[in-house]
């Protein structure tokens, strides 16, 4: 029983098993189960000149609050990025510079949804978005996914039976939790059902320039109007920076400000003139996210090849073209993640359980793994830890 005098709001909001167990008991040796950048990811020495120059300088621009729109210089270069991404032009009036883009995630779901309406998530689906979108009081519907992303032939069946979202939340891109990529048709697809049902797509891009492997595909923002494109610097600088931003399409612009305005009145003003710096170096980002693509690669593969050695016929996994997570499906049914985490916890190894991805489904045989921060080496031993997990739940079940 939640306590009486909080909000149907706040008693909806879920504690993250994730943080529990990783704040519970001896903090683990080896962990699969964040999803943060490594520390060789951060541009340490990058941020640290271009701090020195703007707080040197005495620009009150970068320690004063800034529109709640974002910077405006930094609101240009991000349409200009963008731009580039979508293969078609975005005005900068249409961007809005997020305190990340879980914020994204969170002010769309304020100005879209009510209680009663219902939302729409890949299941699984990022656990951030179930935290953001639930408390709005809106039903969330998870539709299955498989190696090619959201199934939405099964969107379109609820559709042709009467079902009318208000948005469809998804990351089409290497998704987190399960490192799949939506596929060129589905992609098509969806914007067509987004138009045909007036519903808007809400596409979360955290990853997509860590593409590692394949061919870029185009995001449904350039497919379809009425479109939401979350994205940031979290991911390809730093998440400490806070800074994300979204395109919008322009009868969302006005009040989605006004949300962020009560929100949190603007982002931080150096975090945006940091990264609207860093932005004024092209050559910077391609070195940096062509180190960022060889670190993920070389996580991924080792993770992949380790499976496969140590643990081919009991975890099953997709190798992702890019990202920082593989979905792992467990074979033998007899071994439950649940299990399987206790027994790789003893072993100084955490793991998170497929249902923290989930409102509807279970998950009893999944699991995230992320190889963002283990090295290669690391990433074996922790494969090692998971086969003697294995081996000793299979004995004891003997
Ligand atoms: C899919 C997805 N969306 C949004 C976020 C939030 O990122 P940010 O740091 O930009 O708020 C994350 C962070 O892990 C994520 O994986």
């Amino acid at each position: 029983m939640s306590d009486p005098r909080l909000s149907q709001r706040s008693a909806s909001m879920r504690p993250s098993a994730l943080r529990e167990m990783l704040s519970s008991g001896d903090p683990p040796r080896l962990s699969l189960a964040g999803g943060l950048p490594p520390a060789e990811a951060f541009p340490f020495e990058a941020l640290a000149g271009i701090a020195a120059e703007l707080l040197g300088g005495h620009d009150v621009r970068s320690l004063q609050y800034t529109s709640a729109e974002g910077d405006p210089v930094l609101r240009a270069q991000v349409a200009a990025l963008v731009s580039t991404v979508h293969r078609r032009e975005v005005p900068p009036g249409r961007v809005v510079i997020t305190t990340g883009s879980q914020q994204g995630i969170d002010l769309v779901g304020r100005v879209l949804l009510d209680p009663g309406d219902i939302a729409i998530v890949e299941d699984p689906t990022y656990v951030g978005a179930l935290r953001a979108l639930v408390p709005t009081g809106a039903r969330i519907v998870g539709i299955a996914c498989d190696g090619e992303g959201m199934r939405t032939e099964q969107l379109e069946a609820h559709l042709a039976a009467g079902m009318r979202p208000k948005l469809a939340y998804l990351c089409a891109n290497f998704s987190n939790p399960s490192g799949a990529t939506l596929s060129a048709a589905r992609r098509v697809h969806l914007a067509e059902l987004s138009s045909r049902y007036g519903f808007v797509v809400v596409e979360d891009d955290q990853y997509g320039r860590l593409r590692f492997r394949g061919q870029h595909l185009d995001p449904i923002a350039s497919l379809a109007d009425d479109v939401v494109y979350l994205s940031g610097f979290s991911k390809v600088v730093a998440p400490g920076l806070r800074v994300g931003y979204l395109v919008a399409p322009q009868w969302l612009v006005r009040p989605i400000v006004l949300a962020k305005q009560a929100a949190d009145l603007a982002a931080s003003s150096l975090g945006q003139r940091m990264v609207s710096r860093l932005l004024d170096r092209p050559d910077w980002w391609d070195e940096h996210l062509a180190a960022l693509r060889d670190i993920y690669a070389t996580r991924a593969d080792a993770l992949c090849a380790a499976i496969d050695d140590r643990l081919v016929g009991r975890l099953r996994v997709r190798p992702p073209e890019g990202g920082m997570f593989v979905w792992a499906e467990i074979v033998d049914p007899a071994v439950t993640a649940t299990a399987l985490i206790a027994a790789s916890r003893a072993r100084g190894l955490a793991l998170v359980p497929g249902s923290e991805f989930s409102t509807t489904n279970t998950y009893d045989h999944a699991l995230r793994l992320s190889y963002s921060t283990l090295t290669p080496a690391q990433l074996a031993e922790a494969v090692g830890l998971m086969a003697d997990a294995f081996d000793s739940l299979t004995s004891s079940s003997r």
